[in-house]
């Protein structure tokens, strides 16, 4: 658990990170345009969560869910909550789980705070990011007596929360990156209420560095969910696209379900 820690903390990641999630807000960057990305100037453009919150409401709306209590796991640099707190109004209550120090820095200074920006890490190469002033930052969310916010530095493990406590769960691209996926789905139950919804994400791109037991490593998120304890509301996949250089990207396509419980 250690190195999933120590392993988002290094500058560059910071950087690929904060791109693919922010460059919208951070850099003013649209949508990719495939025949004239330079690499020097241009971003990926954080689509991947906009299009997770579209299918969330949507998905919430044909089970006729109005979620009240929302976690993510896993949440990085926080703009999944963002996307997540604008789309759905019901929510009095949004907690972000991350085991990094600094994604949980960033993701305060980008959901809580309204200071300037000054000195961001941006994609260059892995040995050295380079530090720019924002173009601009999203406004922060509205906390308020009804409107509660917590952002945690810890693991799924660790949520300080009971049990069935959330009716909208979301763990995006945290299965490839965790040792033991089938207990993570378990976690996930045991936090979920009887009528919420979890929305589970992976592009599945697994790593002995992460997931050392091989036999666990999947090709659909599926057979992890035992059918005696899940119901399947919807199955799809999502680009998610990634920077780790001014000239190396992925794109990935993350593999997409919402599920219920029995
Ligand atoms: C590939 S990133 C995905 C981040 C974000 N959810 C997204 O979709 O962009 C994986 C994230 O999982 C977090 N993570 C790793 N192990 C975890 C655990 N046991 N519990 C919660 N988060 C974990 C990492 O710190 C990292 O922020």
């Amino acid at each position: 658990m250690t190195d999933s820690k120590s392993n988002y903390t290094q500058e560059w990641r910071m950087a690929a990170y904060l791109e693919a999630e922010w460059s919208d807000f951070l850099f003013g960057s649209s949508k990719i345009d495939d025949t004239s990305f330079d690499p020097l100037i241009s971003h990926v453009y954080p689509s991947f969560y906009q299009e997770i919150a579209r299918l969330t409401k949507q998905w919430l709306g044909e089970k006729e869910i109005l979620p009240q209590k929302y976690l993510d796991v896993g949440g990085s640099t926080g703009r999944t909550m963002y996307e997540i707190y604008h789309c759905l109004s019901s929510l009095n209550e949004l907690v972000l789980v991350e085991p990094s120090s600094k994604f949980c820095e960033w993701s305060r200074k980008l959901l809580l705070k309204s200071d300037d920006l000054v000195s961001i890490p941006v994609v260059c190469t892995p040995q050295k990011p380079d530090y720019a002033k924002s173009l601009n930052r999203p406004n922060p969310l509205q906390e308020s007596q009804s409107k509660l916010i917590c952002i945690y530095e810890a693991f799924a493990e660790s949520v300080p929360r009971p049990k069935e406590y959330f009716d909208l769960i979301t763990c995006l691209n945290v299965l490839d990156r965790h040792p033991n996926p089938k207990s993570l789905i378990q976690i996930l139950h045991d936090l979920l209420t009887s009528s919420g919804m979890l929305v589970f994400a992976s592009p599945m791109d697994f790593d002995d560095i992460y997931t050392p037991d091989r036999s666990q490593w999947v090709s659909n998120l599926n057979s992890l969910f035992e059918d005696k304890l899940w119901n399947t509301v919807a199955d799809t996949n999502v680009f998610y696209d990634f920077r780790y250089s001014n000239r190396q990207f992925t794109r990935f396509s993350s593999q997409v379900i919402a599920k219920q419980k029995k």
